[in-house]
C-alpha cells in the first residue's frame, strides 16, 4: 500500500518531521511511504496511494501561503476522496498555532472527500488529538525538533495501521 506526506517547507523542520513520519509508515508490513515536498511531487504515485498525510510551518498561526495555494490547486484537482488524511505541523512557538493549523488542513482535507484521522486519544500515550506538531529550537532553549521524533514516528506507524485496516491491500 502506498502512503504520500506532501509538505511545506523553507528551513528543512517540516521536511524532517515528514521524514519521521514516513519512517514510521514503513515500519507497517507492505506499506511503502514517501515524501514529497509541494514544489516536486510525483503525481503518479500520490494518485496510487491510499492515504496522504499533509504538514506545514506554522505563519502567523496558519499554514503557508504556498501550501493553501497548493491545496487550493493541485489538491483540488486530485482524486483524493475517500483516501485518508492527516496532518501535521511545526512551529518555533510552543503556543505558536500549530493545532490551528492542523485543523485547518484537516478541514480541507475533509472538503475534498477525504476520511480524517488523528488517532486521538484512541490509542493511548502518546495522545495526539489532532495530528503531531515539532517545536524548534529557533526561539525557546527548552525546545528541538529532535524531542518531537518519536511522536512523528509513532502517528506515521498509526497512520499506516489504519489506512491497512481500512483497505487492506
Ligand atoms: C513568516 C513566518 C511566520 C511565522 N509565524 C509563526 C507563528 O505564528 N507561530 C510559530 O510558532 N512559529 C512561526 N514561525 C516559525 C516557523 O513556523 C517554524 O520555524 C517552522 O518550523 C519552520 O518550518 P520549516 O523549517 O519547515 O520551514 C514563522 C516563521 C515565518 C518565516
Amino acid at each position: 500500500m502506498k502512503l504520500a506526506i506532501i509538505y511545506d517547507s523553507k528551513t528543512d523542520n517540516t521536511r524532517q518531521a515528514a521524514a519521521w513520519i514516513a519512517e514510521g509508515m514503513n515500519k507497517v508490513k507492505n506499506v511503502e511511504a514517501k515524501i514529497f515536498h509541494i514544489s516536486d511531487i510525483d503525481y503518479t504515485f500520490v494518485n496510487q496511494t491510499k492515504g496522504i498525510v499533509i504538514g506545514s510551518p506554522v505563519y502567523a498561526t496558519q499554514m503557508t501561503a504556498d501550501m493553501r495555494t497548493w491545496l487550493l490547486n493541485a489538491a483540488m484537482r486530485l482524486n483524493v476522496a475517500g483516501k485518508l488524511g492527516g496532518a501535521f505541523a511545526t512551529a518555533q512557538y510552543t503556543h505558536g498555532g500549530a493545532e490551528l493549523v492542523i485543523q485547518t488542513i484537516l478541514t480541507n482535507e475533509i472538503a475534498f472527500g477525504m476520511l480524517a484521522y488523528s488517532g486521538g486519544a484512541s490509542k493511548g500515550l502518546p495522545v495526539i488529538h489532532l495530528g503531531p506538531v515539532g517545536v524548534n529550537g529557533n526561539v525557546e532553549p527548552h525546545n528541538k525538533m529532535e524531542n518531537y521524533r518519536d511522536n512523528f514516528v509513532i502517528y506515521g506507524k498509526r497512520f499506516a495501521e489504519k489506512a491497512v485496516e481500512l483497505f487492506k491491500d
